[in-house]
């Protein structure tokens, strides 16, 4: 059900993920923690928490890397999980399920959109800062957060669904990768008018830090450069597709690190490795995303 209803909308708000990292000690350049709002693009297991026995929560989710489903929308680790290595932080828990938060929380939950318009649907962005404020509350050490990731939108041409949904018979359409140019237009649109708007923050907060991550010009780079990241089947979701969902009965890929989607809407852990890549080491890198402790 989490994926195969999803809305172009949702998968538009995937520009709603935010991240914020906790300083350790004012002069120290190092993490303590990290929290997280968003979709279903940084979703650890918030959604599969609260809607439980979903597909989501059973394999083939999460086969590539943590053998079982953890209510990632992925085969493996998302952008998000790559970052917490990076930095030397535990994986991101979901704040939902409960546990230990002293290193972090994730907030983010499938479907969530930026803004509250529906007054039934409790996992909006600002749902999900209401949380944080009041887990913040308990504990004055969380006062310290001065910095900011904001990622942009992933190239949203290049999703088979959209790709099916938007199938045109003019090859100038698309760009040399086979994507639709005119939705990547959109994704660029979108980012652009979001770096102009970070760009406003920072002016007004100039003691926070405020890091815009490239996730479009990182995904395209991988769209451009396939084989460089193991990627042969960049427009076939990698579990379900020709009809079928993907949960545990549906067809699924033998290897899902040469498939970039993983079931038609959200990427799979090859490509949120190559996007995560492109932040972290270059060519679109944030230098503290690789300081570790
Ligand atoms: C949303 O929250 C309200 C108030 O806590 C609750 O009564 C309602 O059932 C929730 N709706 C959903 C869809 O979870
Ligand atoms: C995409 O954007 C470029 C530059 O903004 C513009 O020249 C071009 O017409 C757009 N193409 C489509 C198909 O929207
Ligand atoms: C998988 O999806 C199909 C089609 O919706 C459904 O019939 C089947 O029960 C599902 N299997 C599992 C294990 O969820």
């Amino acid at each position: 059900m989490a994926s195969s209803s999803f809305s172009f909308f949702q998968i538009l708000s995937a520009t709603t993920t935010l991240l914020l990292l906790l300083e350790a000690h004012q002069a120290s350049s190092c993490f303590s923690a990290i929290f997280s709002f968003g979709d279903s693009l940084q979703d650890t297991g918030n959604f599969a928490h609260t809607f439980f026995n979903t597909a989501l929560s059973n394999p083939p989710y999460g086969t590539t890397y943590f053998h079982k489903g953890t209510g990632r929308y992925c085969d493996g680790r998302i952008i998000l999980d790559f970052i917490a290595e990076s930095l030397g932080l535990p994986f991101v828990p979901p704040f939902l399920a409960g546990g230990d938060f002293s290193k972090g929380a994730n907030f983010a939950f499938g479907g969530a959109v930026a803004v509250k318009s529906d007054p039934n649907w409790n996992h909006t962005l600002p749902d999900q800062i209401e949380w944080f404020q009041k887990f913040v509350q308990t504990d004055p050490l969380f006062r310290g957060a001065k910095t900011f990731v904001v990622p942009g939108n992933l190239p949203i041409g290049c999703i088979p669904a959209w790709l099916g949904q938007y199938r045109s018979d003019k090859p100038s359409d698309y760009d040399k990768n086979g994507c639709l140019i005119w939705m990547n237009n959109f994704s660029e649109y979108h980012s652009s008018n979001l770096q102009t708007e970070l760009d406003r923050l920072k002016g007004q907060f100039p003691t926070v830090t405020i890091a815009y991550a490239d996730y479009l010009n990182s995904g395209i780079r991988m769209f451009s450069n396939q084989a460089q990241f193991g990627i042969t089947v960049p427009f076939t979701a990698c579990c379900g597709g020709n009809g079928y969902p993907c949960n545990a009965t549906g067809p699924v890929c033998p290897n899902p690190l040469n498939y970039a989607s993983w079931e038609g809407f959200h990427p799979t852990e090859a490509t949120h490795h190559a996007i995560s890549d492109g932040i972290i080491r270059g060519p679109y890198a944030i230098p503290f995303l690789s300081q570790k402790c």
